[in-house]
């Protein structure tokens, strides 16, 4: 694994890499119990400023899981965010940067615990990431054979490490067959997302996303598009159940995430959609979102956090 990062914001202290270390008895490595966000930083050039993008909607999301999960959080939003901030900083960044607030148990046998009977840390790991070329070519995808989680069993709305054990499933049999990242169905054979990302199709100019109900995880950069391309791109938006076929006649499609940004699906099990090519659509709402999370629309910007101090950003104003 490439490690470019020089620290980690460990239970509130910022520590050197290699210090980063937690028991090999740690709940969160016997049993995968951790509950975690992927979010993303953007440098923008003319600001001369590093943006966390839509970081409260992510610490939002972080509770939702750790309280279905019943894990308390032994931080404030306040201490995460300054851990993040201060992380960042000291990492010294001014690229791509995708960060990582993870909420673990510590050590403890027996797993049936109630949450004040286990130690509950926090660790925010930070590494450079910049977009993958793929996301102006394209990918081909398939649908796996492996269906996502139900709610029923283990929630895909829960951001919770032990959930990407069904995610590897998918997207590992899809790289030996070839494919770029999969879409899953859910247990009722209907679309749901991928292993890291949300699903979104145009039929006829409208643009289709599974509901939140189809055991998907209620992706923040989902509900940034959508309202974007309803507010900005004036295109309709319909949350709606999507079956397989509708994925071998849509005339575009990508998949969406903090991680994955917009990425365009050109194929899917050897179909091509469109011509073949990211589309005019998709195109449309990536650059847009790039625009978004740089900072370079106004009205957008309480989306994003700073993360140097403001005498860094005075080009900005
Ligand atoms: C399974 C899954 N679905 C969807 C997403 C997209 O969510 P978000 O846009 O909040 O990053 C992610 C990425 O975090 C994910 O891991």
């Amino acid at each position: 694994m490439a490690v470019n990062a020089d620290y980690v914001w460990m239970d509130g202290e910022i520590v050197p890499w290699a210090d980063a270390r937690i028991h090999v008895a740690s709940d969160a490595l016997l049993r995968g119990a951790n509950v975690f966000e992927g979010e993303r930083a953007y440098w923008s050039e003319p600001h001369q400023q590093l943006y966390m993008f839509r970081h409260a909607e992510h610490m939002h999301r972080l509770r939702q899981s750790a309280r279905v999960m019943r894990m308390s959080i032994p931080y404030t939003d306040e201490e995460i965010t300054e851990g993040c901030i201060e992380l960042l900083r000291r990492n010294g960044w001014r690229d791509s940067v995708h960060f990582r607030p993870v909420v673990y148990f510590g050590e403890g046998e027996g797993h049936a615990y109630l949450p004040e009977d286990i130690r509950t840390g926090v660790f925010v790991l930070a590494l450079h990431r910049p977009s993958k070329p793929t996301l102006f070519t394209g990918i081909r995808s398939c649908v796996s054979t492996w269906r996502r989680n139900p709610d029923a069993a283990s929630p895909s709305r829960v951001k919770a490490a032990a959930n990407y054990h069904n995610a590897r499933l998918a997207q590992v049999e899809a790289s030996m067959n070839g494919f770029g990242t999969p879409i899953m169905l859910n247990i009722a054979g209907k679309v749901s997302e991928s292993p890291g990302s949300c699903f979104m199709m145009v039929r006829g100019g409208t643009v289709i996303t599974p509901p939140v109900t189809a055991d998907i995880l209620e992706s923040i950069t989902r509900e940034t598009l959508i309202q974007l391309m309803r507010d900005e791109l004036r295109l309709t938006v319909v949350e709606r159940d999507i079956d397989r076929s509708e994925l071998y006649i849509c005339d575009e499609a990508w998949f969406c995430g903090s991680g994955h940004e917009v990425q365009p699906i050109i194929e899917i099990d050897h179909y091509p959609l469109g011509d073949g090519k990211p589309g005019p659509i998709g195109k449309a709402v990536q650059s847009l979102y790039f625009e978004v999370v740089r900072g370079q629309h106004e009205q957008y910007r309480h989306w994003l956090t700073p993360v140097y101090p403001a005498a860094k950003s005075a080009a900005a104003e």
